[in-house]
């Protein structure tokens, strides 16, 4: 039976938990990768880029990668060395890009994939929402070419930057307000599911242990993205980026949920917030699937599933 394949912008920070989102999804052959977009967030906008086409290069991703942008709409760029190293990416040896940076910004190749598209196109979002926002401030009319924006981003509980804000939103609160009131249908995945998305050192022994070149990476990312992590407590790793991918394909293991969401922009204690009106109290019809539980065992063994792909892949490091 032949399966469906959806065209997808890949648009993140790498990032270690991008890096693997983008693993998963290029195991997925529900996906047609169109083109992988940039955006300064957990390192900067250069460093995160090399990342990207090093990531390109690992799983052999014939696409361009198109440079977003330096900062925030409207605020000053924050960085996270503390959890993805200096080079943004830190740990295992990569191979070097094998294509060129596009001579396209990120703004305008999404505009490029959306306009040449015959079906609408999935965005996956799982950085700084600043791209997609500019995107949406840009071109207003390729609104409807959007299927979905799958977003890491926000907590309706909690924040990880600040006790109300999580990282990617609170690095651009105004992109997020501009993607939820922008009518397309956005799908978030906060810190509500990717906190219980946790893989724990034995789960990723089951990767290292495929013993094929990604799932050797893949395990070597988790080893160094869970140092910082485990300094803070957590016993394993809490893989954020990976539910904006596996949320669309097995949206059966996740509790998603029919909200009505905006972002606080404003507060002094409360800028970046997602505030999510679980209870309906607004009034406001519900703009956002919120994705906010999971199957942990499913969604690690989807994970060790999509590294066993990579079986037999040739890498010149
Ligand atoms: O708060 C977690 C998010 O911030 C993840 O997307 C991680 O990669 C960083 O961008
Ligand atoms: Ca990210």
């Amino acid at each position: 039976m032949s399966i469906k394949k959806r065209p997808v912008i890949l648009d993140g920070d790498p990032g270690h938990d991008d890096a693997i989102a983008w693993v998963l999804a290029a195991s997925m052959p529900e996906f047609d990768i169109k083109a992988i977009t940039t955006v300064a967030g957990n390192q900067t906008l250069a460093k995160v880029t090399y990342n990207a086409r090093r990531i390109a290069a690992l799983l052999h991703l014939d696409v361009e990668v198109a440079k977003g942008r330096a900062v925030p709409l409207m605020s000053d760029l924050i960085i996270a060395p503390n959890f993805h190293g200096e080079s943004g990416l830190d740990g295992p040896k990569l191979p070097e890009p094998e294509h060129p940076e596009s001579s396209l910004s990120a703004i305008e190749m999404m505009a490029k994939v959306l306009q040449e598209s015959e079906e609408k196109v999935t965005i996956i979002a799982t950085g700084p929402q600043t791209n997609v926002g500019a995107l949406l401030l840009t071109h207003p009319e390729l609104k409807e070419k959007i299927e979905v924006i799958s977003t890491m981003g926000g907590g309706i509980r909690n924040g990880n930057w600040t006790p109300a804000a999580e990282f990617n939103i609170l690095v651009d609160p105004e992109a997020s307000y501009l993607e939820y009131h922008s009518g397309v249908p956005v799908q978030m995945c906060g810190l509500d599911v990717t906190e219980q998305a946790i893989v724990y050192p034995e789960d990723w022994e089951r990767i290292r242990a495929l013993n094929n070149p990604v799932a050797k990476t893949v395990a070597e990312w988790f080893d160094f993205f869970f140092i910082h992590l485990s300094e803070l407590g957590w016993k394993g790793a809490t893989l954020h980026d990976p539910c904006a991918v596996l949320s669309l394909i097995h949206p059966e293991i996740f509790d998603i949920r029919d909200y009505y969401v905006t972002t606080e922009l404003s507060g002094l204690y409360t800028r970046g917030e997602t505030v999510a009106d679980v209870y309906g109290i607004t009034g406001n019809k519900p703009n956002c699937k919120a994705v906010v539980g999971l199957d942990r065992q499913k969604f690690v063994d989807y994970l060790v599933e999509a590294c066993a792909k990579f079986e037999g892949w040739e890498v010149n490091l």
